[in-house]
């Protein structure tokens, strides 16, 4: 199956519309709160001492390009022309962009509950219960910069800070890494202490609510999010022939080399880094 990245800002009106339909439908049928339960089990942090193949890890983007092709495919199966956008934060940075209409995917929350009440998945229009989740309400919650302790979403500056480094990543593999293109376009606070978010945490932390957290699948957005964080790697990888596409080579403690089956799917990770065959171009 070919797979294209599409700018969610060139999407018109039948488009959205069918992407949406497509959404509903898999909500409806109970399989995208299956997606939101894997996501909540793979949500290990560099502390937990297991094996952690999603977040703080090297096999981060692995991961989520093998999690947002199968939801892709998922996605296809109610509807064979559908394909996830991608939102570029970098340029689309307002709450009025077009991505947050209420004919695609709906505003921000309102002040008092951060509920979301415009679009598809406000919950007033009765499709889009929270189900599966690590807090309570089942309403989908948004809350756009962040008021209380403000933050902006990463700039086209930022992320080309993380675009640059010559090394895919870096020891100790997990959130401290202080070189490598995956730590830093993953987004830890690099230096003990820093309070400072990067690119991809920083953006789950600028549409905040449910996108905060292990249960970020719960908002759609993250589909457009993780879209645009594979395209990143991608670009990468084009931008850096000569480097490793993976590291490390060599099995290490409690992170997979490139060999090593990724779960729950126990495709091996090389099979996603490997990856020119599945996209086309657009
Ligand atoms: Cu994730
Ligand atoms: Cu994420």
């Amino acid at each position: 199956m070919t797979h294209t990245r599409q700018n969610q800002r060139t999407l018109n009106k039948g488009q959205k519309k069918r992407f949406v339909d497509a959404v509903l439908t898999l909500k409806r049928t109970g399989r995208y709160d299956d997606f939101v339960g894997t996501h909540i089990d793979f949500y290990r942090g560099d502390g937990d001492g297991e094996l952690r193949v999603a977040h703080m890890t090297p096999s981060f983007f692995p991961w989520h390009r093998k999690f947002l092709l199968e939801f892709e495919t998922a996605l296809r199966k109610v509807d064979p022309g559908v394909t996830v956008p991608y939102w570029d934060w970098t340029v689309d940075r307002t709450p009025g962009a077009s991505l947050w209409g209420a004919d695609f995917l709906g505003g921000n929350g309102r002040r008092s509950d951060r509920q979301v009440t415009t679009g598809p998945f406000a919950h007033r229009h009765g499709h889009w219960d929270i189900r599966v989740a690590v807090t309570d309400g089942d309403f989908l919650m948004r809350d756009f910069g962040r008021p209380k302790d403000p933050v902006d979403l990463p700039t086209g500056a930022e992320l080309e800070r993380a675009m640059r480094e010559p090394v895919y990543d870096a020891r100790p593999w997990n959130s401290v890494a202080a070189t490598g293109f995956r730590n830093k376009l993953e987004g830890w606070p690099i230096r003990h202490g820093d309070r400072t978010w990067y690119n991809h945490n920083r953006v789950h932390r600028w549409v905040s609510g449910h996108m905060l957290g292990a249960g970020s699948v719960n908002d759609p957005v993250f589909w457009l999010h993780h879209a645009f964080v594979d395209l990143c790697w991608t670009r990468w990888c084009a931008r850096h022939p000569q480097a490793d596409p993976y590291l490390p080579g060599e099995h290490h403690r409690n992170v997979l080399a490139v060999n090593d089956p990724m779960p729950p799917w126990d495709t091996p990770v090389r099979e996603m880094v490997e990856h020119r065959s599945r996209y086309a171009s657009g």
